[in-house]
């Protein structure tokens, strides 16, 4: 009889949850500053700001599971990162401690590990190297989930969320894609698994270019359907944006890593 607060639900990921999950929890809390839909049979709809703690310990109140995706979903000036995912998220656990809140669904990012070079595979025992400010964000989400699990007692589970697309639409996405269908699979696994103490699992199909392990997936019942590769002859024929600049094709976060870059390629061995 689990209780499930969805924040950022008026963003691309949560409104395909909310469709997705919609009856499967006796009740579905909602909350983004954003405007949404009116709410249906099961549904309650917040508008807490997660930089106001009071408003976030508001929306979580008496909800047995939080799913964080609220936030700004990529690179950003240092300021509003601050704000919004840095103390927004500090919020959100701080919040779910003080209310008594089971478990926290936080979605990290593959950005964490993109500075690792394509050629190798990457897990969660891999070293974090974050390609952006948003990455270090989610690695600050991580090391908070990781916190909270270990000194509170609160259940922490982290999605290092590949590329959510209705379909992949560059061939870095090949590796990298999580389908809608294949989010909500996951998001459930991630809300209903037992026992959680603090674990990290990579959010992606079941690409056959996957360059991610993810080795809680299966006992989390974790099972994806969806492969990108049947859009694999389309997208490697293509020209322009579906090809990767050579810049972009050295790490695994893309084009997270090639954008303001000033370092040498030759030292991120
Ligand atoms: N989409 C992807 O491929 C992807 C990949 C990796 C990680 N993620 C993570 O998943 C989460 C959801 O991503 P998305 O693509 O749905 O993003 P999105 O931008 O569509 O949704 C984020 C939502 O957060 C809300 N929000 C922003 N600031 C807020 C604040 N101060 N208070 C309350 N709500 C606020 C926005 O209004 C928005 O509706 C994000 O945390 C993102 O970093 C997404």
């Amino acid at each position: 009889m689990t209780k499930v607060l969805v924040t950022g639900a008026a963003g691309g990921i949560g409104r395909t949850l909310r469709a997705g999950l919609r009856g499967r929890y006796p009740l579905l809390r909602l909350s983004d500053v954003a405007v949404q839909a009116p709410p249906g049979p099961g549904e309650d709809l917040d508008g807490a700001d997660l930089t106001d703690i009071a408003q976030v310990r508001a929306a979580v109140a008496e909800m047995d599971v939080v799913v964080h995706l609220g936030g700004i979903p990529t690179e950003d000036s240092w300021d509003r990162i601050l704000a919004t995912n840095i103390q927004g998220t500090y919020n959100l656990f701080e919040a779910a401690r003080l209310e008594g809140v089971r478990r926290v669904v936080f979605a990290s990012s593959n950005h964490v590990t993109g500075y690792h070079r394509r050629s190798e595979r990457v897990g969660p025992a891999s070293p974090l190297r974050p390609d952006s400010r948003y990455a270090v964000s989610k690695v600050t989400g991580e090391a908070l989930g990781r916190l909270y699990a270990d000194k509170h007692g609160i259940e922490v589970v982290c999605l290092r969320i590949g590329s959510f697309q209705p379909r992949p639409l560059d061939v870095r996405m090949l590796s990298t894609w999580i389908s809608p269908a294949d989010m909500v699979r996951l998001a459930a696994c991630a809300i209903e698994a037992e026992p959680v103490h603090f674990e990290i699992l990579y959010g992606v199909s079941a690409n056959r270019r996957a360059i991610w392990d993810n080795p809680a997936a299966a006992r989390f019942g974790y099972r994806p359907e969806d492969d990108a590769e049947r859009f694999a002859a389309e997208l490697l024929a293509g020209r322009g944006a579906c090809r990767e600049p050579e810049g972009e094709r050295l790490f695994h976060g893309g084009s997270f890593c090639a954008m303001e870059f000033s370092g040498e390629p030759g030292r991120i061995a």
